[in-house]
């Protein structure tokens, strides 16, 4: 069964809720195996089908977390190349780090990304978390 990984970091739990609403979405298609977690490790990037990465921005970046996940992959040469790759998060007056952790995602390890980039200022309301659903739908369709 394919499968895909939905990684999120939070502090103070409101990307956590976008995360569980993209995890929704993307459950809406039958088929696939979903991995939701706070951490991943390269290997686990290696063997998903998909990835979607929720990420809240701190003092303009994506977290140490994400960061150190991405520097690690791409150490070890990982290939991600045509996978398809979304991102989301919460923010507070900028947003950086959803848009930063897809320009590598594209860049660095040339995966398929899967737009629009979903933003929610602060706690996402019902507007916000529909659109992670459909996030999470749409990444879903995708692999299958
Ligand atoms: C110390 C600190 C630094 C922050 N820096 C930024 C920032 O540079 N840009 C921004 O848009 N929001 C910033 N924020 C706001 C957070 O992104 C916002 O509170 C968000 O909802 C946190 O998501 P989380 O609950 O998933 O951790 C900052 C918040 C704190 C506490």
């Amino acid at each position: 069964m394919p499968t895909l990984l939905l990684i999120y970091n939070t502090k103070t739990g409101n990307t956590e809720l976008m995360a569980k609403a993209v995890e929704e979405g993307a459950k809406t298609a039958k088929g696939l195996a979903i991995i939701l977690n706070y951490r991943a490790t390269p290997l686990q990037l290696r063997d998903a089908d998909a990835v979607i990465i929720g990420v809240p921005t701190y003092n303009h970046h994506m977290t140490l977390d994400i960061q150190s996940l991405l520097e690690k992959a791409a150490a070890a040469e990982v290939i991600l190349e045509d996978k398809p790759a979304a991102a989301f998060g919460s923010y507070g007056w900028s947003g950086e780090a959803p848009k930063e952790v897809l320009e590598i995602l594209q860049n660095k390890f040339k995966m398929r990304i899967i737009e629009p980039v979903v933003l929610a200022k602060y706690k996402p309301d019902q507007k916000a978390l529909e659109d992670c659903r459909e996030l999470g739908k749409k990444v879903a369709e995708a692999v299958l």
